[in-house]
């Protein structure tokens, strides 16, 4: 008999994002004039940049020509790649990051869920509530959890909330945890870390012997000079953090496909026997086995991201972004409904109004307004109350969104 990963069954429903598209495609099914404005998913919509067009197209005419075709590429990524990334992301920043010690993927979702592959069953696994869903789902699925509670908690991961009142960051537990999970800039709240909350996990990590998951898949958006970019910017973070970084939010990779995690090789772990292992060594393991590397023409697109001109193109890029999030925070602030988030980062955290619940609000916005939100509460029982707007769209639909809500909604 066929057996399968029991684990899958103690998912909830089904994962956020296809759970709201499921909703929003009965909606359009049943009102097909509706003009639905979509700020749920974090998807973008702008045009590849200029730059790394003119790359991909290169690299499609190389593929063109037996001197420069390309077969299988590197598992671990692109020389010329990695080292662009090693010394633009991260040396001129003052991190301590060399080439080899980055791994080009094809998702920062993808990686955060395999990284899973090379620890054991028995961590004690920090999550922040509300949180990314796939942090969560992607251990229930390896088994790393019990069931759900009717709240949607897991037994077995330790939930650490998050909140207006401690700024979105969480407080550092004070029982002993080994793997956490931190995003900044923050996918839900939109929250930044400062250097100070950065420097006490990485503290807090050295203390325990516990590792950081550092998604840091937004750290474009962060315009304020004193905030870290990286995790690595912490003394320390080299011995005690993986970073996740992703091309979709900055270049529009989305669709396109390629993102990267830091692997530092100082990494090391207590094996049962006692022994230290390195890190490094399992995930390039890891890699080399289950991953044929990105392809050359995605790779040679993310690579213009670092040309000047790719850098121009991609701050214009955030800029209209950010000019969306400012739009939406203000327009809904203006209307008396309070929003956290959306200064350093694409997400704006929305309190619902007159106490609706995530879901209540997320279909009143569907129904009155066509406006597709994502509710606060799929991000964790912590998020119940909120409704997640990204600001990855036109101006004139954000403008045309925030015209519909306000006239229905007022704080
Ligand atoms: C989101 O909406 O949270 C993002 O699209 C998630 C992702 O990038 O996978």
């Amino acid at each position: 008999m066929v057996t399968i990963n029991e684990n899958y069954l103690k998912l909830k429903a089904g994962y956020l994002f296809p759970e709201i598209a499921r909703r929003v495609s009965t909606f359009a099914a049943a009102h097909p004039d509706a003009d639905l404005i979509k700020l749920g998913i974090g998807d973008v919509t702008e045009p590849l940049p200029e730059a790394c067009r003119t790359a991909m197209i290169k690299a499609v005419d190389d593929m063109g020509d037996r001197a420069t075709f390309h077969g299988y590429g590197p598992e671990q990524g692109y020389a010329w790649l990695r080292e662009k990334i090693a010394q633009q992301d991260f040396q001129a920043r003052g991190c301590d990051i060399t080439a080899d010690e980055i791994f080009i993927s094809d998702g920062s979702k993808c990686d955060c869920g395999n990284i899973l592959d090379i620890f054991g069953h028995d961590n004690t696994i920090a999550v922040t509530d509300p949180v990314y869903p796939v942090y969560v789902d992607t251990n229930v699925m390896a088994g790393h959890t019990g069931d759900a509670s009717e709240d949607g908690k897991y037994e077995g991961l330790v939930y650490l909330p998050i909140s207006a009142e401690n700024n979105f960051t969480a407080e550092i537990p004070k029982q002993k945890v080994d793997l956490i999970y931190l995003c900044f800039p923050n996918n839900p709240t939109g929250a930044t870390a400062t250097r100070a909350h950065l420097e006490s996990w990485v503290a807090y990590a050295q203390e325990h012997g516990s590792l950081i998951l550092f998604d840091a898949a937004y750290e474009a958006f962060i315009t304020d000079p004193t905030m870290p970019h990286s995790i690595y910017e912490v003394p320390g973070a080299r011995d005690c953090a993986i970073e996740f970084r992703s091309f979709s939010k900055n270049a529009g990779f989305t669709g396109t496909r390629c993102a990267f995690t830091v692997m530092p090789k100082t990494l090391k772990v207590k094996a049962s026997d006692g022994s230290a292992v390195d890190l490094h060594r399992l995930w390039n393991r890891r890699q080399a086995t289950k991953f044929n590397g990105v392809s050359y023409i995605i790779q040679r697109g993310a690579e213009a991201v670092y040309s000047e001109a790719g850098q121009s193109q991609i701050q214009a890029l955030i800029r209209f972004y950010l000019e969306n999030a400012r739009i939406i925070r203000e327009q809904l602030s203006a209307a008396g409904i309070t929003t956290y988030g959306g200064v350093n980062a694409p997400y704006v955290w929305v309190k619902t109004p007159h106490g609706l619940s995530s879901w209540d609000f997320f279909d009143k916005l569907l129904h009155t307004c066509n406006v597709v939100g994502t509710p606060g509460s799929g991000f964790g029982a912590a998020g119940e109350g909120y409704l997640r707007i990204s600001a990855f769209n036109s101006r004139e639909n954000v403008e045309q969104a925030m015209t519909r809500i306000t006239a229905n909604f007022q704080g």
